[in-house]
């Protein structure tokens, strides 16, 4: 049994979703021809075809599958091959409608759509693992098959079921984690308040629609507990592939996008051999590649800093949102190209053909409706192109000396009602922190709250992080008293693990180190901002939220200006141990933020990874013999910038600077920098 899977395709994976079932077979000769134009090198199949490989309880049907996976080896390219567990087919509800889902409000969903199932029910897992286990069997040593698949987006529509099996598993999984002792599990959830006490463990029941609002610890596990019961779907189905083929990787397709929240990826990545992810752009979100960035750091940071696979995005428009807006000339190469940048070394759309008929046919595709005529079939084989060219790129890494940390229990606590302010949204605090790093082409690694190896980094951010356990309060703690730097944004530290305040004052976990005492928040209204005044730029504002703190060691670094708290501190700096702690204790706007941040980095002496114009992307990549700098110009006008090696994308050789094409990419293969970045 090996221990290190991975994928065994040379250069960087091309591709996309494969639904060849979904057309006649006349058409796949003409797919074959036209992956090969695209240099197409890996597919993934058999996604949602449950229906198809299973008409009626264990009785299979793999001709098709056959000819598909043969006809794919013949022509050079590999398979993904799915597990078809994300769409039980409607005979398997007629026979057990007992596993169709439950929602919060005690309606019963239906089948006829997909991922409508209840992840608890047993029917519905040994149904899953049988098909599972057969299609391993059959397909194991398939020359096709590079890699398994394992169902779809877990999570994606069908997080939460609130079911009478779910109550059930969610009891068990409560028995579990306290130990079988309910009263250990009251005061964790402070059942004494509202007479929640519980005396019998059937009392508890999902956090189903109720007349007030929700004990949030209550909360909190439930969400936990959906985590994990999709994850041990997963883990099932993993280790039957795994039995029938222990040398072949196994990956399910994670959602790091933007409002996706319904699991603890830090808990599922360790549990793939290559994690790989699907992101899709918002049309209302007016700097999208700046959520490729984010999203493409946490993946990279989630795979252990290994590269990673961006098994779908778009090349066009989706068909889910109010209004799908298309991408501009170029912007399908710089997304696809950015996500190689952040540590892809794969690209994979949804999908391959544009579908004729279905609940997806408005969605873009690599090979769209109007077929090869059309510029999106043009850039398709632009970008296969491309990423020939970038081969040597694969497995590469990023390095980097700055932290972000990132918590999906932070974040679901936050976002729970009855906060002081119902506005702060974990990952727009995130990102309102990671957009000033990403625009000075600072490099950056997400972290969990309590990694092991912060002395690693220079500069550990804390943007927002409610919730806090004593390990990840600890940890930080030690990495200031280190010598290291660390910046903490408002609002955290408020909580332990079981959503109770820390008490004694705010940021709870953080008060020493930061050497700040708060006594109350002062969130803001929306459309309410305040001055501040300081070691700031002039005019800086800050919204959403304040709150009445006083020094107990701290320098401020600026206060409020005006507003209820005119002449508090709203931003300080501690020294600490050998380190430093700020404390952002507001919400900055943007270019206040920025120039914050800009001097904390300097103080910590972390340097971008070249100095480019603004609206320049610059990321590094960094091989065994060699850098790869990665420049997007998002300005809409390219740039000179100073640069020495080769331009992998042309071919050219570089010498002083490289001319980045307005719109453009390039890649420069440049001598190994050293320690510093540049
Ligand atoms: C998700 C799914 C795909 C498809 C796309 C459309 O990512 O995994 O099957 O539905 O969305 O954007």
């Amino acid at each position: 049994m090996t221990t290190e899977r991975r994928l065994r395709l040379p250069g960087i994976a091309f591709g996309g979703d494969y639904n060849p079932e979904q057309w006649p077979e006349e058409v796949w000769a003409e797919d074959m021809a036209l992956m090969r134009e695209a240099g197409v090198t890996m597919v993934s199949v058999g996604i949602f075809s449950w229906a198809l490989l299973e008409p009626s309880e264990g009785v299979h049907d793999f001709a098709r599958t056959d000819r598909i996976l043969d006809l794919l080896h013949g022509n050079g390219i590999a398979a993904d091959l799915a597990t078809p567990t994300a769409a039980p087919p409607a005979w398997f509800f007629k026979a057990h409608p007992d596993a169709l889902p439950v929602d919060r409000d005690g309606r019963t969903l239906s089948y006829g759509s997909r991922q409508t199932f209840c992840p608890s029910s047993p029917a519905y897992r040994t149904a899953a693992l049988r098909i599972a286990g057969a299609l391993a069997e059959r397909y194991a040593d398939h020359p096709a098959v590079a890699m398994w698949h394992v169902h779809n987006e877990y999570g994606c529509h069908n997080a939460e079921c609130f079911c009478d099996t779910s109550a059930a598993a969610f009891r068990r999984w409560l028995k579990t984690k306290y130990g079988n002792d309910l009263n250990a599990l009251n005061h964790a959830w402070g059942t004494s308040f509202w007479s929640q006490w519980y005396y019998d463990w059937e009392e508890i029941i999902p956090p189903r629609a109720t007349g007030a609002d929700p004990n949030p610890t209550h909360r909190l596990d439930w969400r936990r507990f959906c985590s994990d019961e999709l994850l041990s779907l997963y883990t099932t189905e993993r280790d039957v592939l795994r039995r029938a083929a222990p040398d072949l990787p196994v990956t399910t397709n994670f959602m790091v996008m933007h409002n996706f929240d319904a699991l603890d990826y830090w808990r599922w990545a360790p549990e793939l051999d290559i994690v790989s992810n699907d992101h899709y752009l918002r049309s209302t979100d007016p700097q999208s590649e700046t959520d490729i960035a984010l999203c493409g750091d946490l993946v990279r940071s989630l795979a252990g800093g290994r590269p990673w696979l961006l098994m779908e995005h778009s090349t066009g428009a989706v068909n889910w949102q109010p209004v799908n807006r298309a991408k501009g000339p170029g912007e399908m190469r710089r997304n696809a190209l950015a996500h190689v940048a952040h540590g892809a070394d794969g690209i994979a759309y949804f999908q391959w053909r544009a579908a004729k008929a279905g609940a997806e046919q408005w969605h873009s595709a690599m090979l769209p409706h109007a077929g090869t005529d059309s510029r999106i079939w043009q850039e398709v084989v632009r970008l296969g192109a491309d990423l020939r060219a970038l081969a040597e790129v694969r497995g590469s890494t990023s390095p980097a000396r700055v932290a972000v940390v990132w918590d999906w229990n932070a974040r679901w606590a936050l976002e729970m009602p009855c906060q002081p302010s119902g506005e702060l949204r974990f990952q727009d605090l995130v990102r309102d922190w990671y957009t000033p790093l990403w625009k000075a082409g600072v490099a950056v690694d997400f972290v969990r709250p309590d990694a092991p190896d912060l002395d690693r980094y220079q500069l550990v951010l804390v943007p927002s992080l409610y919730l806090v356990d004593e390990g990840g309060a600890a940890g930080l703690a030690a990495f200031v008293e280190g010598g290291g730097t660390l910046a903490v944004g408002f609002h955290s530290g408020a909580v332990d693990e079981n959503c109770h305040v820390r008490l004694g004052g705010y940021p709870g976990a953080f008060r020493e180190i930061l050497g700040v005492h708060g006594d109350e928040p002062f969130p803001l209204l929306p459309g309410e901002s305040v001055g501040l005044a300081g070691q700031v730029p002039q005019d800086a504002t800050a919204d959403l939220w304040t709150e009445h703190i006083r020094l107990t060691g701290a320098e401020a670094v600026a206060a409020y200006a005006d507003g209820p708290l005119a002449g508090v501190p709203a931003i300080t700096r501690h020294a600490y141990g050998s380190g430093t702690a700020w404390y952002v204790a507001t919400h900055p706007a943007p270019t206040t933020l920025a120039a914050v941040l800009g001097r904390v980095r300097e103080e910590a002496g972390v340097r971008p990874e070249r100095e480019v114009p603004a609206g320049v992307e610059v990321v590094r990549r960094r091989g065994t013999g060699a850098d790869y700098l990665f420049l997007i110009d998002h300005t809409g006008r390219g740039a000179e910038i100073p640069a020495d090696g080769v331009e992998l994308l042309t071919g050219k050789p570089v010498v002083g600077s490289v001319t980045l094409p307005a719109g453009g990419v390039a890649v420069v293969r440049e001598p190994v920098a050293g320690p510093g970045g540049e």
